[in-house]
């Protein structure tokens, strides 16, 4: 099942950048950028990885990410994921990344994102692998400076390929970023969120017909409502989930638990991701070999899985074709 999994290509779809700020590359770029961490070593960082919910993983995610500085610092996170990415036969993926994480700390959004974006155009140059951008909006954060950031991509238009939401779920629905979802999408970014993390199923519900998502980040709590299920299969809307994720913010006890069989079973379109491998345990691949062994789930459903990654991702129907076609190949 292993070798299975690792030969699978596939697409992910659910990964913030930030989040895959290493310990080890952490701590080299705050170095050459005089950074004072509040950790002595790559090993007690580590120990400060054990989460109780998803502010206190947020709490950790934000200040690590406070030692990105320079274009280079951004392109050499983001080099070290597209490395990952070769590695696991991913080969289309969509970055979120959260532009106010570092515009609040004085970091131009030109910065970020000519680093984020260098390094996709390099690996795609390096290894056919495709990127799109998904910038997201602090949900902690007011809808008015959600508008700045808009404002501020305007001139990346075509770097960027959709809008999301995240960041501390519970106490911010989506209908506090109706506006700014609107403008976005008429600036022609696509709409995305994350909705029923650690909220519920009546977030769910405000990010499909409040924001008009085109898919769930997500999307465990739909689950509790068996009319929102239905809605979600009906206009065809994919579930990114991130098994490795929910159990290391406590969203579930234990993998054995996971709903990921319930939503499949249900008829749900749901993706394997990581979200934020340097926090939670596992590359994509990890999470497709350990939900795999928690669910006892056939390769067929594997394959389904990595089928979905690319019918659900924001591809054209021409590129979505050739990477299907990949899978087949791979299949045969
Ligand atoms: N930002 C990074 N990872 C996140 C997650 N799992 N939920 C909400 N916001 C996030
Ligand atoms: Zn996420």
């Amino acid at each position: 099942m292993k070798q299975f999994i690792e030969g699978l290509p596939k697409a992910e779809l659910h990964l913030h950048i930030e989040g895959t700020f290493e310990p080890e590359l952490l701590f080299k770029i705050a170095k050459r950028n005089n950074i004072k961490l509040k950790y002595d070593s790559v090993e007690e960082l580590k120990k400060a990885y054990k989460f109780n919910c998803l502010q206190d993983f947020l709490d950790i995610y934000y200040q690590g990410a406070g030692a990105l500085i320079h274009e280079q610092d951004f392109y050499d996170l983001t080099w070290a994921y597209m490395e990952q990415c070769a590695k696991q036969n991913v080969t289309h993926t969509e970055i979120m990344f959260d532009p106010q994480t570092h515009t609040e700390r004085g970091i131009s959004f030109d910065t970020v994102i000519n680093g984020i974006y260098k390094a996709t155009q390099d690996a795609e140059k390096k290894w056919g692998i495709s990127s799109f951008l998904i910038m997201s909006y602090l949900r902690h954060l007011s809808e008015e400076e959600a508008f700045k950031t808009l404002e501020q991509s305007k001139s990346h238009k075509a770097k960027i390929k959709a809008v999301g939401l995240d960041s501390s779920e519970k106490g911010n629905p989506p209908s506090k970023f109706k506006n700014v979802f609107e403008a976005s999408v008429k600036e022609g970014y696509i709409p995305v969120a994350h909705a029923g993390e650690e909220g519920d199923a009546d977030y769910v519900w405000e990010a499909i017909d409040i924001l008009g998502i085109k898919r769930i980040d997500h999307g465990n709590n739909s689950l509790q409502d068996e009319r929102l299920i239905a809605e979600i299969i009906k206009r065809d809307l994919a579930l990114t989930v991130c098994p490795l994720s929910n159990t290391a913010l406590q969203v579930i006890k234990d993998l054995k638990d996971h709903p990921l069989k319930k939503m499949i079973d249900l008829g749900l379109k749901t993706t394997i991701n990581s979200d934020d491998p340097a926090y939670f345990g596992g590359q994509v691949n990890q999470n497709y070999i350990e939900i795999q062994k928690a669910l006892s789930l056939t390769k067929e459903e594997l394959y389904e899985l990595a089928k979905n990654s690319f019918q659900y991702s924001l591809l054209g129907e021409s590129k979505k074709a050739e990477k299907l076609k990949e899978l087949e190949d791979f299949l045969n």
